[in-house]
Parts: C-alpha cells; structure tokens; sequence
C-alpha cells in the first residue's frame, strides 16, 4: 500500500531494469525496461516482466521495444508511458501526492539534451521535484563505500548495456570511464557464435540463460555441457545441441579484456594518491554483470588488485539514489532541479532526442 507520507523515491532507470526505491518502505520495483505494442495502432500489450516473456514468442503484429539504451532515453513516449504505468503500480492506484520528489539516476558524461529527457519523463509520470545523481557514485553509495572520506574507491557498474568505472573520493567523482558494453553484448555474441558454429537460431533469452548458467564453469575451466534448444538454420526445424562450456571461452575473454581495459585506463589517469588507496583498498564491482559466476577472480588475476562483489551488485545503484533521499533536505533542495513541464518543452525535448539518435 502506498504511503501518503514518504512520497519521495530513487529510480535507477535501466537499460535492462528499472528499479524504484521508496523512503520508508526500501525497493517496491525491480522490472525489465521493456514494452510490447500492437504495430497498427500503437496500443499497448505488456509492461516490465510481461512484455520480457513475450521476446521471442511474439505474433508479428506485435512489436518489442526497448525504450532505455546505453543507459538514456532511446524512446522518450514509450520511457513515459513505462514509468507511468510502474508508478501507478507501487502506488496501488492512489493519486500522487503534489510535491512527489524523485531522485534518479543518471550515467555520467551524458549530455544535457539526455539529462533534460530524462528529468522530463519522470516528471511526466507524476514527480513534481527531481533530482539527478550521477550512477557510479550512486552505486558506490549503494554499496555502502565511505564515499565522503578522503580516500579514492574504485567502483565499476556492469549493467546490462553499459560498464562504467568510477574513482570516487570525497563525495564526488574523480574520474570516470565508460565502454558501450555490459552483460547484453555477452548475450548477444552467444547468439552469434551459435548461429555461426552451429546452425542454430536461438533468441536472446535463451543466451541470457546461458550467460548465467555457464559463467563459472567458463571462468574456472570447468567442463560443462548444457542442452540448448533452437531452430536448425538450414533445415528450418527445432533442434537440441549439447555446447560445451569452454566453446564459450573466447566470448568471455573479450568481454573481459574489454572491463580489464576501462579500469586499467581509469587507474592511470587518476592521481597517484587515489591509485594507491585503489591499491591498498580494491576494487568493488556493482551491477547485474558483476553477478556472471567467478568474473572478480578472472579480474583481480588479470590486474592484480582484490576486486570484491558489492553486496545484491544489481540494486547498488537504486539503493544509492535511496541513500541520497534521506540526506536531502525537506525544502528548497530540488528548485535548481526543477524543470517546466510545458507541451512545448516536451515536443522540444522529444524532437531533439531524435534528431540526436539519427
Ligand atoms: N546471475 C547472473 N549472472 C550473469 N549475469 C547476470 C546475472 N543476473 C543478471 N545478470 C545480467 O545483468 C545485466 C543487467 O544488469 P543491470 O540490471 O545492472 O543492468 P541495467 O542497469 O538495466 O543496465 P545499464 O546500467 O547498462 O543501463 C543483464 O545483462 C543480465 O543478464
Ligand atoms: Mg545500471
């Protein structure tokens, strides 16, 4: 039931969750970023988990869409449409109170054109205040680092599109790096390679289970099989191959080459007090991606400083737009945030975003 008086909450606005957290009651959301809509009118069928058991199976007068990519606005109608339908949702039907604050989260380096869209949307959901915290430092917060000590964390956010790593010293960040690749890019190479090494079609749920179910046994060289089921490529029809977990190997090294890479050029061009706390203290992995079985071993191997999990890795960063709600102040805080809500402004934002993904 939704409570009239912590009306404030935390969104991590995914490319592959959305999480939304309220003060005073922890996380009430954790969905797929995804909708299905009829091609013809644009009606919408399916919302969150709904829409995501849908990929695959889906009648050709339906259409899947991802409005959230990289971590911004790819769709600013369908993101609108999505949250509000998730905040109807963990409001249970009741009107919003006037004066909803939300603070969400954000990547960092986006443009302004992005943040405006992104503050735009939530407030076209309902939010009358927000505010924007950038993700690493949400995630840090979320994994409950000492982000406001003199002393630099190392924290690196896999999402599910995104890899971010952030060096954070005295509440703020220092330096950040990110590459357009997170536990989605695994998926979609195991489409490949099954495609190309196999003849089989399979779709991205079913690499999904793969990623998840063999990422250990890829890691530690442990040989595995798993049956996987698709369409043979040439004949057209189903058929069971077993893969054995080590084909998968180069897969994994090239992702994992990839994260390597976006730390070791984080560390380096951080000042050399900060590398040496980063040395002393580690490295702390968040976000689904952090969860792929064995990834801290293969990454502290490779750069030879302790990397740990952050404790539930997937919902650091909507806990840490949590954390930032209870030290925000109850009035004035958000007026620099605010934005107008004009149709002007929305079609402005909407056309810019369009020209910008062109
Ligand atoms: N147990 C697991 N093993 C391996 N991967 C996992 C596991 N659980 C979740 N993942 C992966 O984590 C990814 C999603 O992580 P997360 O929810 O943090 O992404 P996101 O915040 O939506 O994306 P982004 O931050 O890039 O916008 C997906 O690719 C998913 O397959
Ligand atoms: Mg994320």
């Amino acid at each position: 039931m939704f409570n009239w008086f912590d009306h404030k909450l935390g969104i991590d606005l995914g490319t592959s969750n959305i999480r939304i957290y309220q003060k005073g009651r922890g996380i009430v959301l954790n969905e797929p970023s995804v909708v299905v809509q009829r091609k013809d009118n644009g009606s919408t069928e399916a919302v969150g988990k709904d829409a995501k058991e849908m990929i695959g199976r889906m009648p050709t007068h339906l259409d899947i869409l991802h409005p959230i990519e990289d971590g911004v606005i790819a769709n600013y109608d369908v993101t609108t449409l999505m949250l509000k339908y998730f905040l109807r949702e963990i409001r249970g039907g009741q009107r919003w109170l006037k004066g909803t604050h939300v603070a969400v989260s954000v990547p960092t380096g986006i443009t302004e054109v992005k943040k405006r869209a992104i503050q735009d949307a939530v407030q076209q959901a309902g939010a009358s205040k927000i505010t924007l915290i950038e993700e690493p430092l949400a995630a840090a917060m979320g994994a409950n680092l000492a982000v406001n000590e003199p002393c630099g964390h190392l924290v690196v956010n896999i999402g599910g599109a995104t890899t971010q790593a952030a060096i954070i010293s005295l509440g703020g960040i220092v330096i950040s790096n990110s590459i357009p690749k997170g536990g989605m890019t695994v998926d979609r190479s195991i489409v490949e390679w099954m495609k190309k090494r196999h003849g089989l079609a399979i779709g991205l749920p079913t690499a999904e289970d793969l990623k998840i179910q063999l990422g250990l046994a890829v890691m530690t060289g442990a040989e595995e099989y798993i049956e996987v089921k698709g369409r043979n490529l040439a004949h057209g029809l189903p058929q069971k191959i077993n893969l054995q977990s080590m084909e998968l190997q180069s897969l994994f090294d090239e992702y994992i080459h990839s994260i390597v890479e976006v730390i070791r050029l984080t560390i380096e061009k951080c000042p050399p007090e900060l590398a040496g706390d980063v040395m002393q203290c580690g490295i702390v992995l968040c976000g689904g991606g952090a969860l792929v079985g064995g990834l801290e071993h293969r990454l502290q191997a490779e750069l030879g400083i302790p990397v740990c999990i952050a404790e539930n890795p997937e919902q650091c960063v909507v806990l840490g737009t949590g954390k930032l709600l209870y030290s925000l102040p109850e009035k004035g805080f958000f007026k620099k945030n605010q934005v107008s809500n004009t149709t002007k402004d929305r079609n402005t934002i909407a056309d810019q975003l369009g020209e910008s993904a062109g």
